[in-house]
């Protein structure tokens, strides 16, 4: 019988609590021993009372909770290979053969790489003296298993990640306050939120808050965009719009990838327009809080799914990440996923814009193009030809 064990890692996001949950009551109900670490991969490297073995009422309470209840890190010990080394330690110490970590693509590659390592990290435990070979040989194969838990649905493979609609949500919702008092002084508002390098978030709260300009990294305005964003706000204040909401990604950036920033934007509209102009940095805000229904679906259907990966794993099935496809809860190669991720990335980088947009799963261009014409007062409105 397995001994699972389960973390989160990276940044926090909602939904992460009711991955753990899932893949703890899963690893019970499969007649296996669970575990989680606590401290992310810090936990891993610390090992001891970092190390837990969870019974069924120990998550409880945990589906509609916010963060992650086991604790998250970034540990730069485990990029050593001394820390790994410790970490394998650790887990041939409580007996455990499985992970599945939650986390962003720089904890499931750090997972995978672990993963690739194992055999030679169970010979150096044999040859330092610190494992007799009995002791490691149960624990020839690593079995590694990834949830996407991030808010900035960044990841290639999927169309979202455990916590992202909840952060949409909140950006939404915020937005809706924000709406209210710029409507009554009749004000302008740069709204800043996270997303790393993604503009997920960006593009969906563009999109469902009816926004007036929106800034995304993989679709950067055109070089005229000063202009081309003051024209089309002035025309919608003509047609007698009382506020105006912009919003920036904080990966946003102009053609030549110099960082546009919310204060730029706010310096424009008050000073081109002479809109009464304020800048709000939504934060971390977005990011804690409760998970909204579907991410608490997700991450238990998910959870259930990344444990029943581990049972059916063989040494050479290569470490899968459990995507959700069309509606679909599906099993994907974490190493491709990440491949992909970083595509997108090196696009961006070198300045190959509709590719990025192409390479995005989540149909951006699509959700470009509605923003678009859901936005405009007229036809001359539209950013695309
Ligand atoms: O990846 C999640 C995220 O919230 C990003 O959107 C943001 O860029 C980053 O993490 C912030 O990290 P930190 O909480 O360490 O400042």
């Amino acid at each position: 019988k397995k001994r699972i064990a389960v973390m989160t890692s990276g940044g926090d996001s909602p939904g992460m609590s009711g991955a753990v949950r899932a893949v703890v009551r899963q690893t019970i109900a499969s007649g296996c021993t669970s575990f989680a670490i606590y401290e992310g991969y810090q936990g891993l490297v610390d090992g001891g009372d970092m190390i837990k073995e969870m019974s069924w009422e120990d998550v409880r309470g945990w589906l509609s909770e916010g963060g992650t209840l086991i604790g998250t890190a970034r540990c730069a010990a485990f990029r050593e290979r001394w820390g790994r080394l410790k970490a394998a330690d650790n887990m041939v110490e409580k007996g455990i053969d499985a992970l599945v970590i939650c986390g962003g693509d720089g904890s499931l590659t750090g997972a995978d790489k672990f993963r690739e390592e194992w055999p030679g990290l169970m010979n150096e435990l044999v040859t330092s003296g610190r494992r007799k070979p009995e002791e490691v040989l149960p624990y020839r194969h690593l079995n590694i298993v990834g949830l996407v838990g991030s808010i900035d649905n960044d990841l290639s493979s999927t169309d979202a990640t455990i916590g992202c609609y909840s952060s949409l949500q909140r950006i939404c919702q915020s937005i809706d306050f924000i709406d209210a008092t710029a409507f009554s002084h009749q004000r302008a508002f740069v709204v800043e939120v996270m997303g790393r390098h993604c503009g997920w978030l960006a593009l969906m709260a563009g999109v469902s808050c009816g926004a007036d300009f929106i800034f995304i990294p993989e679709n950067p305005p055109s070089e005229n965009w000063e202009e081309e964003m003051c024209s089309i706000i002035r025309r919608h204040r003509e047609m007698g719009k009382r506020k105006t909401i912009v919003i920036v990604a904080e990966g946003a950036h102009d053609r030549q990838l110099n960082h546009i920033k919310p204060d730029m934007v706010k310096d424009l509209l008050s000073n081109r327009i002479g809109l009464d102009t304020r800048v709000t940095t939504l934060g971390h805000v977005q990011r804690g809080g409760p998970p909204c229904a579907y991410d608490r679906m997700l991450s238990t259907l998910q959870g259930v799914e990344a444990v029943k990966a581990v049972l059916e794993a063989t040494p050479d099935t290569p470490s899968p990440v459990i995507c959700i496809v069309e509606n679909k809860i599906v099993r994907r190669d974490l190493v491709k996923a990440v491949e992909l991720t970083q595509n997108v990335a090196r696009m961006i980088e070198a300045k190959r814009f509709e590719e990025a947009m192409k390479g995005r799963d989540a149909e951006f261009e699509e959700y470009w193009h509605a923003f678009n014409i859901t936005t405009a007062t007229d036809k001359s409105d539209m950013l695309l030809p």
